[in-house]
C-alpha cells in the first residue's frame, strides 16, 4: 500500500496520551495499523480513496481550535488518539463505588464486563463505515459526499479510540479482541458485525440520513452513559468522541430536513395540495412524506433494539460497578445508587401493553432508551417545523416502542405504528404502509442519481443553509478527479 508506507508514527498519530513514551503500546499499535489501512481500502468508501476531500481533521483537545479543515486523502487521515482533559479531582458519580476516586487502571473484578463494552461500542464504529461504503457513487452533491466520507473517516478515528483503550489496558485479549474488530463485517452470515442494526443495508442516501439521525444518535447516548464512567481513561475517550458525533447528528438532521423541504416545495410548485397523492409527487422526482415517513419508522425502531432489553440485570451490574451511568448522570438529582428505587417500564402484560414500575437498576436501558426517544422526537418536530412552514398539511411521527421490534418485550407480537396489538394476518396486510415497501426501495433507488458538478444537487434534495467551514454554495468540497 504505497501511499501509507511513509507513514511515520512520531508525527502521524496525532494523541495526547504520552504515546512516544509508551513504547509497549505504540508497537502494538504499529502492529495493528497495516491491518486497519488493509480493512479501510478494501471495506471503507468505494472509489475515492484517492480523491481529495475537504476534511475535517482533530488536532487538539481545545474546544475552540480542535479541528483544521483540509484536503486530504483518506487513506491518508490522521487518525488520532485524543481524550478530554484529565482532571485530577474525578470521582465515580454513580453506583456501589459512588464517592470514591474514578481509576485509572482497570479494577480487577470489572475487567471482563469493562472489555465487553468497549469492544461492542469498538464494533459498531467500522460497522457503519463498511455499511455506507457504496454510497459515495450516487452522491446528491459533492457537499453530500464531503459529509459522508467525514463522518466514515471519524467512525474510523472511533475504533481507534477503542483500540487504544484495549491495547492499553487489556495485555494480550486486549490485542485479539482488536484483530477481531477488524475481521467481523457487516451483514457477513459467518462473521457478522455484533449488532443488529449494524448489519442492515444503507442502500441509498436517505437510508444514510436516517441512519445518521437515528442510528447515531443511539451511539451518542451510548458514549454520553460511558462518559460517565468510573474508568477515567473510557470516560476521557468517550468526552472526545462526541465532538465528533455532534456532526453526525447534524448530517443526519439536515439531510433528512433537506430532502423533506425540496419535497414540499416541488409540491406546492405543482400545485399538489395532497402530500397521500403518492402517485402524483413521485412524478415531481422528489420523495413523498408518506415514504419518508416510513423510513423514519424502519430506522427508528432498529435503533431501539440496539438499547438492549427493558429490563437487563447485565444493565444494572454495568450501572452498579461505576463502568456505565444515565445520559447525564451528574444533572440527575437523586441518589445516583437505585437500589431502592423504581422507574416506570413499558411492558407486555396478559397480551396489553402497560406501564409497570420496574426497580431502577434493572431498568436501565428503558430510562437510556426513554432519553434517546426525547432526543430524536426534538428533531422530529424540527422536520415538522419544514412541513408547517412550507403549508403542507402533513406530520412525521415516532411510532409506539411496540411497533417492529425484535428485542425485548415487543419482540414475538405485532403492533401497529400508534400501538395496537395486530395478529400476523392483520401485521401481514398492513405492514407494507408502515414500513418501506419493496417498491419505495425501488423508486428511492431510481432518484439515487450521482450530482458531483460544484454546487448543484440532485432533484429530491434542498441546498444546505450554509457551507461546511463557511465555504460558499459551489465550494469543491470533493476533488475527485486527481493528477
Ligand atoms: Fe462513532
Ligand atoms: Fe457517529
Amino acid at each position: 500500500m504505497a501511499e501509507t508506507s511513509h507513514v511515520d508514527y512520531s508525527t502521524k498519530i496525532p494523541n495526547n496520551v504520552g504515546l512516544m513514551d509508551d513504547q509497549r503500546v505504540l508497537k502494538a499499535l504499529e502492529q495493528w495499523h497495516p491491518g486497519y489501512i488493509d480493512w479501510w481500502m478494501t471495506m471503507g468508501p468505494e472509489g475515492f480513496q484517492t480523491s481529495d476531500v475537504y476534511l475535517r481533521t482533530a488536532i487538539s483537545i481545545d474546544p475552540k481550535g480542535w479541528a483544521k479543515f483540509d484536503y486530504v486523502k483518506m487513506p491518508e487521515y490522521r487518525w488520532g488518539i485524543l481524550l478530554a482533559p484529565r482532571d485530577e479531582e474525578r470521582k465515580v458519580s454513580f453506583g456501589a463505588h459512588k464517592g470514591e476516586k474514578a481509576w485509572q487502571e482497570v479494577p480487577g473484578e470489572y475487567r471482563a464486563m469493562l472489555r465487553r463494552l468497549i469492544v461492542v461500542q469498538g464494533d459498531t464504529e467500522p460497522a457503519s463505515v463498511e455499511q455506507q461504503r457504496h454510497l459515495g457513487k450516487t452522491a446528491p452533491s459533492l457537499y453530500d459526499m464531503r459529509n459522508l466520507f467525514q463522518v466514515n473517516v471519524e467512525e474510523g478515528r472511533h475504533l481507534w479510540a477503542m483500540v487504544y483503550l484495549l491495547h492499553k489496558y487489556f495485555g494480550k485479549d486486549g490485542r485479539e479482541e482488536a484483530e477481531q474488530l477488524l475481521q467481523r463485517r457487516s451483514g457477513d452470515v459467518d462473521k457478522p458485525r455484533m449488532l443488529g442494526a449494524f448489519n442492515e443495508a444503507t442502500p441509498d442516501w436517505l437510508s444514510f440520513f436516517m441512519f445518521t439521525f437515528f442510528t447515531d444518535r443511539d451511539g451518542k447516548m451510548q458514549l454520553e452513559s460511558l462518559a460517565q464512567s468510573g474508568f477515567d481513561p473510557l470516560s476521557r475517550t468517550c468526552r472526545f468522541m462526541l465532538t465528533e458525533e455532534a456532526h453526525h447528528m447534524f448530517v443526519g438532521e439536515t439531510g433528512v430536513g433537506r430532502a423533506i423541504e425540496r419535497t414540499c416545495q416541488a409540491m406546492k410548485e405543482a400545485g399538489i395540495e395532497d402530500p397521500y397523492d403518492v402517485a402524483a409527487v413521485r412524478r415531481l422526482g422528489v420523495i413523498d412524506l408518506p415514504t419518508i415517513q416510513k423510513k423514519a419508522n424502519l430506522h427508528f425502531t432498529l435503533s431501539l433494539d440496539l438499547f438492549g432489553s427493558e429490563v437487563s440485570t447485565n444493565a444494572a451490574n454495568y450501572y452498579n460497578s461505576g463502568l456505565k451511568g444515565r445520559f447525564q448522570e451528574t444533572r440527575v438529582e437523586d441518589d445516583h445508587v437505585l437500589t431502592s428505587v423504581t422507574y416506570p417500564v413499558l411492558k407486555l402484560v396478559d397480551s396489553e401493553i402497560r406501564m409497570v414500575e420496574e426497580p431502577a437498576l434493572t431498568a436501565i436501558n428503558m430510562r437510556l432508551r426513554d432519553d434517546y426517544v426525547k432526543d430524536c422526537q426534538g428533531g422530529v418536530s424540527r422536520w415538522n417545523k419544514v412541513i408547517e412552514k412550507a403549508g403542507v398539511k402533513f406530520a412525521l411521527k415516532l411510532p409506539s416502542v411496540a411497533f417492529h421490534r425484535h428485542i425485548g418485550e415487543f419482540r414475538n407480537i405485532e403492533a401497529s405504528p400508534d400501538g395496537q396489538l395486530l395478529s400476523q394476518g392483520e401485521w401481514e396486510k398492513s405492514k407494507d404502509q408502515w414500513l418501506p415497501s419493496k417498491e419505495d426501495g425501488d423508486y428511492i433507488e431510481s432518484l439515487m442519481q450521482p450530482c458531483w458538478e460544484r454546487g448543484k444537487f440532485a432533484s429530491w434534495i434542498a441546498p444546505p443553509k450554509v457551507g461546511i467551514d463557511n465555504k460558499p454554495g459551489d465550494f469543491e468540497y470533493v476533488k475527485i478527479h486527481n493528477g
